[in-house]
């Protein structure tokens, strides 16, 4: 049997779909580069990913995706709008305030752009973790299960800012979910099935 493949081109949007434990976050964390398939490749832009030296593959990440982790990973010790920042200089070597306040206004944090991640609720996290991932313009912008904290406003509203702030920057966005209420709203989605002994 033919090894499974994926390819996403320039642009292009994909919804990973399957429930908890199907490896939705495994995969990402591979793409992403985090961790290192035992087989197999991953490329970005034509550059395979495990041939780098961890600090080359760091840094490719920064530059080139952006990120909303499952557990949202901000920095506990910056403020919403610091933490974006952070990001900005991480990957671009300079911060952009205009796009920052922007951005903080367009996930409805304006008034919590000061707060440190332990002050916000978990939706509100995940409203700045979205808000960090895209504040660097990456060509690839990846989600992990971006709305699961979310009510269905909020969780359209998001995944609404995710696909325009793609369209707007011709980033490819791939978002990983459980959420079938996401569904509608992408054309192309992917399917990975139960774990084994799960119904
Ligand atoms: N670090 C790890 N080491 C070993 N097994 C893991 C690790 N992380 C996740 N798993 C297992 O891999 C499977 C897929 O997990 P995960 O990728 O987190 O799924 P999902 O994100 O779809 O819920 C699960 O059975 C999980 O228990
Ligand atoms: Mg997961």
């Amino acid at each position: 049997m033919a090894a499974p493949a994926f390819a996403a081109a320039r642009g292009e949007h994909t919804l990973l779909l399957g429930p908890s434990g199907s490896g939705k976050t495994t995969l990402i964390n591979v793409i992403t580069g985090l961790i290192t398939p035992t087989s197999g490749e991953v490329k970005i832009d034509g550059t395979a990913m495990s041939a780098l030296p961890a600090a080359q593959r760091d840094q490719l990440r920064r530059r080139t995706i952006g990120v909303v982790f499952q557990t949202l990973r901000l920095i506990a010790a910056l403020t919403v709008r610091q933490n974006l920042a952070l990001a900005q200089n991480l990957a671009l070597g300079q911060t952009d305030a205009p796009t920052i306040d922007q951005l903080i206004a367009q996930v409805g944090l304006t008034h919590r752009a000061d707060a440190r991640p332990r002050e916000l609720s978990q939706g509100e996290g995940q409203r700045a973790a979205i808000a960090r991932a895209l504040c660097a313009k990456p060509a690839l912008v990846v989600a992990d299960e971006p709305t699961s904290a979310l009510d269905d406003a909020n969780a359209g509203a998001m995944a609404d800012l995710l696909l325009a702030t793609a369209e707007a920057t011709g980033a490819t966005l791939l978002i990983a979910t459980h959420d079938n209420r996401l569904r509608a709203r992408f054309d192309r989605t992917l399917v990975l099935s139960a774990p084994q002994g799960v119904a």
